[in-house]
């Protein structure tokens, strides 16, 4: 058996240590190394420890980085299934090997004293040279390894050889859902290491929750000194615990740190230290005394351009933007971060699960047979691995659970890691979502439960409870999160969990024609992938937030607004299709007033929603919109309310209006924080002030033009039949009345267009895939024929139905208007057995390319759908409709707003068309079918025409990608509906 195959951790490694900087002097190692890479080892050079070895003919490779993000070997993704044959702890031959290769010079000062080298990743094994000497072998790619070296050194010329190989018997414990990415990806660094200095430490900084004191322990490997000068306390002995005296602890809400140093004779350490205490009680997991809930999301290391080897910038950014979206916990998927990921972590507040390098998933394609877990033969990788990521990590307060690993079944090696991290460190309690028993976890934990088994779980469970993944977030999705949070907040000992996942890994790529995509699985030619499943973060891959994030934040609210019960309905809240109270599912406002008095004394519920924070950081402004444009707003004090109470907050009296009126009350950051300038919302309510009169044309816009363009709009009429393919090609409009000849039937006031008619088909989210889709396609509603049964009197009359099925749609087409305005009134009466939901409810129309600019009033900014929908808010909004795509990854349904008023579609000379009525609105310059139909965003194509859905209603989204479905309140069935339109041309 080779060193690659073999079980152990690897050799020559000195113990695990934290990670921490000192005074002594050190040299990062990063730049550019020579580097060969060879398909087997078989295959690879020998000699490339030696001095006299010649790489001069070899590339060179940056470290740290991973060498298939820079043209040596592809990418390759696969989520459960090891890309190699299951047969431990064996490898392929064919094992590309990375060959590196770096001189350099130390200061002669460093000769004379002991030197460690330290690798902080190398994916997956690497064997390690220092002028021709061998270190030793290392493997877990994502721990630190250290060596002795300070006997090897000289001071000019040192020769540093690494061959790194991609396959090793660490692979099958590495199979997490990702990308496999190999090479130096981490920082290498060397340490002088002063006789005397401080090599290790362990500081517990705990706080009592009841007298508000600090008590510091100080474990280090000799004599030191603590010094924290703002607390008083200057060289205190570390030989006993330390009294620090009252201290404002540490928090994800208040990550207050000390700063201070531990120092001996020969070395100073610097230390930023976090007061605070982790303990279960009753079942509960608190800090500080206190129950927190985890409003935590998952976090791989990846950059779309660098892969793994994540540059801090991009770290940052991912700690800000997690803040600035009331984000207050990360659990480290599934692996330790490169260490400075923690320090910001514990410098900007983030409650953090600190997960081991392990997951041997791929067992589970062969029933879990020879899983290394329950087989002794591992068990030192696996204490090892453990091991290392405790050491580096424990003086970190943001840590407060530590994590065995994921999805790696269950056996005595997972147990054993446990016993050792109990015995080892007593104040975090140990999380493993395998061990479905609870036989030697502190937490009990589960994936993707449905909620009615969070529903259970809450009744039942005396552990405290987590979902340490829920609410996959691929594609369009998810939905379904208000459901979770509502259940977190009722039973105590349901503690919140993490989203899968925060971030897309797609990997930048231009196609032929260099325009930029992101690639996943099955995009460098594997031959065995896992597809798009590698994109199903809240961000994409280059960190913009997606619609999913929009919608997180406002569910992780820390402080919620209202509407007051006294503002509560008088009237009936109108009903959204299927029968539903508007207000029993809308994130906005609830509270409906219809009469001018409506606008005196009106109040808002204010819950404080932090689990530590009062609302001083806060600043609470309001605005009072009519029609969605503001006609009134100010200031209001900042209510004082503490964590988990919530207070009522009169709003001052507003002035009249005659619109729709709506009042948001936003409550924002008063002062710049770490993390956000001052401003930043942080949530926001809305309440209705005056109801919507009932849809009715206005009279805007004088549809001048009349006319216009006839010939023009019954070619593109035509050309329609061509571009939409089966079921739609029929070129059928339903007739005008009044306003234009029957014969020229496409046209609003002179505009052509693609008439509206039902349609009831979406491009599949990823979420549909799996669950709703295939009895979709099964039944034919992606290819519905319309059969015109009649045409009077501007009264259409069709029979749309899938081939091969009896069940169909009554629609009616009701077209009234006059010179201005055109009214149209679809009428939908299901019949027979409809066997599933539908995408969609609604009609489908098309507009000339030219009137993009679109400016709409009713719910927004973003996009929005029935069960992922408290991010919306009622507003006027402008955009155009290429900035109301959002590029998902992998194309799917999108875009859609809800609860739509009225939106206006103009072309550069602000003519164009007003449509109003009530509907959920999409606009883009392709059909779902060609949605459906594209892999990559590079491939849709715009067409001549703007296709418009004007929706009664779409199905939920759900997140049965990864999890359930959607909930039976947001399904979409059959059933009767009507929708009214009016259509006004704009311009002249
Ligand atoms: C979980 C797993 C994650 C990821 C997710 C699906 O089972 O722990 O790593 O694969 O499913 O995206």
């Amino acid at each position: 058996m080779s060193y690659i195959d073999d079980v152990s951790p690897g050799y020559g490694a000195l113990p695990p240590r934290a990670a921490f900087s000192s005074d002594a002097p050190s040299l990062r190692l990063n730049g550019d190394w020579r580097f060969h890479l060879s398909p087997s080892l078989a295959e690879a050079p020998s000699g490339i420890e030696h001095d006299s070895f010649d790489d001069t003919a070899w590339s060179t490779l940056a470290v740290p980085s991973n060498w298939q993000m820079h043209g040596f070997g592809k990418p390759a993704y696969t989520n459960v299934q090891y890309p190699f044959p299951v047969d431990p702890p064996y490898v392929p031959s064919d094992n590309p090997t990375g060959d590196y290769r770096l001189t350099f010079d130390v200061p002669a000062a460093w000769l004379t004293q002991p030197v460690v080298l330290r690798f902080d990743g190398i994916d997956s094994c690497g064997r390690i040279w220092l002028n021709g000497t061998e270190l030793g072998v290392t493997r877990g790619s994502r721990l630190p390894s250290e060596f002795d070296v300070g006997s090897l050194l000289r001071e000019n010329g040192n020769v540093l050889a690494v061959r790194v190989h991609q396959w090793s018997s660490g692979s099958y414990l590495e199979d997490q859902d990702m990308w496999w990415l190999s090479g130096i990806f981490r920082d290498v660094t060397l340490l002088a290491r002063p006789t005397g200095g401080i090599s290790d430490y362990w500081l517990r900084a705990d706080y009592d929750h009841v007298s508000g004191r600090g008590h510091i322990r100080v474990e280090v490997d000799g004599p030191a000194w603590l010094s924290i000068p703002e607390l008083g306390i200057l060289r205190a002995s570390t030989d006993s615990s330390i009294d620090a005296g009252v201290v404002e602890p540490w928090t994800a809400e208040t990550p207050r740190l000390y700063e201070g140093y531990l120092a001996s004779d020969h070395e100073r350490v610097p230390l930023r230290i976090g007061f605070r205490t982790v303990t279960i009680e009753d079942g509960e997991l608190k800090v500080n005394g206190k129950r927190i809930l985890l409003k935590g999301v998952n976090r791989h290391e990846h950059h779309p351009e660098l892969g793994r080897a994540v540059p801090l910038e991009t770290a940052l950014t991912d700690v800000l933007l997690m803040k600035q979206h009331n984000i207050n916990a990360v659990r480290t998927s599934h692996y330790p971060p490169d260490p400075a990921f923690l320090d910001l972590c514990d410098e900007y507040g983030l409650w953090v699960i600190d997960e081991c390098d392990l997951e041997t998933h791929g067992f589970s394609e062969v029933g879990w047979a020879r899983n290394p877990s329950d087989d002794p033969q591992w068990a030192d990788a696996y204490l090892d691995r453990m091991k290392r990521m405790v050491e580096r990590d424990k003086n970190h307060p943001s840590i407060i659970i530590w994590s065995l690993g994921n999805e790696a079944h269950t056996g005595r090696n997972l147990a054993a890691m446990s016993a050792w991290t109990r015995s080892r460190d007593s104040t975090r309690p140990v999380h493993y979502e395998g061990d479905a028993g609870c036989e030697y976890v502190d937490i009990y934990s589960r994936m993707y439960a449905s909620h009615a088994e969070v529903d259970e779980i809450g009744r039942t469970t005396t552990m405290p409870f987590i979902q340490c993944e829920y609410a996959h977030a691929m594609g369009n999705g998810p939905g379904g999160l208000l459901e979770y949070r509502e259940l977190f907040e009722k039973y105590p000992r349901c503690q919140g969990g993490f989203i899968w996942e925060w971030l897309d890994h797609g990997i930048r790529q231009v196609d032929a024609d260099s325009r930029p995509y992101f690639a996943y699985g099955g995009d460098f030619g594997e031959t065995i992938h896992d597809g798009s499943f590698v994109i199903d973060g809240l961000v994409f891959p280059d960190r913009t937030p997606s619609p999913g994030l929009h919608e997180l934040k406002k569910i992780f609210e820390p402080v919620r607004i209202s509407p007051s019960p006294a503002e509560t309905a008088t009237q009936a809240a109108p009903a959204l299709p299927g029968g539903r109270p508007a207000s029993s599912v809308s994130g906005v406002g609830g509270g409906e007033k219809g009469s001018a008095e409506a606008v005196d004394n009106l109040k808002v519920v204010v819950a404080n929603h932090y689990d530590y924070s009062g609302l001083e950081q806060l600043s609470f402004g309001w605005k009072l919109e009519e029609d969605g444009v503001e006609v009134a707003s100010g200031m209001l004090p900042t209510p004082t309310v503490g964590p988990g109470a919530e207070t009522i907050l009169e709003l001052p009296k507003m002035p009249e209006t005659d619109g729709e009126s709506w009042v948001t009350v936003t409550a924002s950051l008063a002062k710049d924080t770490a993390w956000a300038t001052a401003n930043h919302p942080i949530a926001w309510g809305q309440l209705n002030v005056k109801a919507r009169q009932k849809p009715q044309g206005q009279g805007q816009g004088q549809g001048q033009g009349q006319g216009q363009g006839q010939g023009q709009g019954q070619g593109q009429g035509q050309g329609q039949g061509q571009g939409q393919g089966q079921g739609q090609g029929q070129g059928q409009g339903y007739r005008r009345h009044n306003l234009e000849p029957v014969e020229t039937p496409q046209h609003i006031g002179g505009i052509p267009m693609q008439a509206p008619k039902l349609d009831l088909w979406r491009a599949p989210t990823e979420n549909d895939k799996p669950s709703d889709e295939k009895i979709w396609r099964k039944n034919g509603l992606h290819r519905l024929q319309h059969r015109l049964i009649s045409e009077e009197n501007g009264v259409g009359k069709t029979r749309v139905a899938p081939p091969a099925r009896a069940f169909g749609m009554h629609v009616t087409y009701t077209w009234t208007g006059d010179e201005t305005t055109l009214n149209l009134k679809v009428d939908i009466e299901p019949e027979g057995e409809w066997p599933c939901t539908l995408p969609r409810l609604g009609l489908r129309m098309a507009i000339p390319k030219e009137f993009g600019n679109v400016e709409w009033f009713g719910g927004g900014p973003n996009e929005a759908y029935a069960d992922s929908k408290q991010a919306s808010a009622i507003g006027r909004y402008k955009s155009t409709v290429d900035e109301m795509q959002t590029p998902y990854v992998f194309p799917q349904e999108n875009g859609n707003r809800k609860e739509v008023r009225w939106a206006k579609l103009t072309n550069d000379q602000a003519e164009g068309i007003k449509i109003a009525g009530n509907f959920d609105f999409t606009a883009r310059r392709w059909t779902s079918e060609h949605l459906d139909a594209a892999k990559h965003t590079t491939d849709l194509e715009p067409t001549d025409w703007i296709y418009l859905n004007l929706d009664i209603a779409q199905n939920g989204l759900g997140t049965a990608s990864c999890g359930p479905g959607v909930l039976p309140q947001y399904q979409l069935h059959a059933h009767k509906a009507s929708i009214e339109l009016t259509f006004t041309r704009l311009g002249s």
